[in-house]
């Protein structure tokens, strides 16, 4: 079931999402719902808060940045479901490069970000994985594991360039902006 995406404004984006415990109710349903949502909305990843449920469980697949010769090889297979993530080791090189959001449509910033780092979680069979991870799966993973922390990409950038960003902000909070696939908007009197 394709579920809304919650746009920029909604206060479950700010917060810091709750551990998900292994018997939660219907969590490979959650999880399916999560992947259709996802794909129907041609994303690379979706945090469980996108859809309103602050726990601290992302979906990613990267390989449409893995296809074609110019493509980043350690996208070609990363699709991955991560429960209670938690990032290490992440390198000292950082590197710059736009990021967009599901949850903030039409905006695409540049963004700072350590290139490798390390990543513990459990998959969907609760298995304990540990990866070590670089390119562009790393950033998604940074880019996710933010969203569990109530972190989004305005929180990236520098003060002064968000404020020129504030008015295309609330307008997303209000629903005044095109999007394709299914929001809920905070701010907005119709359901999006
Ligand atoms: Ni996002």
């Amino acid at each position: 079931m394709i579920r809304p995406i919650v746009a920029y404004g909604d206060p479950v984006l700010k917060k810091e999402a709750e551990d998900v415990e292994q018997n939660h109710p219907d969590l490979s349903s959650l999880i399916d719902d999560m992947w259709e949502t996802m794909y129907a909305a041609d994303g690379v990843g979706l945090a469980a808060p996108q859809i309103g449920l602050s726990l601290r469980l992302f979906v990613a697949d990267g390989s449409p940045f893995g296809e074609g010769e110019d493509g980043d090889p350690g996208c070609r297979d990363f699709k991955r479901v991560m429960i209670n993530p938690v990032l290490f080791d992440m390198s000292e090189e950082e590197n710059v490069m736009e990021e967009g959001c599901l949850s903030i449509p039409g905006i695409r910033e540049p963004v700072t970000r350590p290139i490798k780092l390390g990543v513990e979680y459990f998959d969907q069979d609760w298995n304990l994985v540990e990866e070590q991870l670089d390119g562009l799966a790393a950033r998604i993973v940074q880019h996710e594991n933010d969203h569990l922390d109530g972190l989004m990409i305005p929180d990236h950038i520098p003060a002064a360039k968000r404020l020129l960003l504030h008015g295309k902000l609330r307008d997303i909070g209000l629903g005044k902006v095109p999007v394709d696939y299914k929001m809920r908007f905070p701010k907005s009197k119709k359901r999006g």
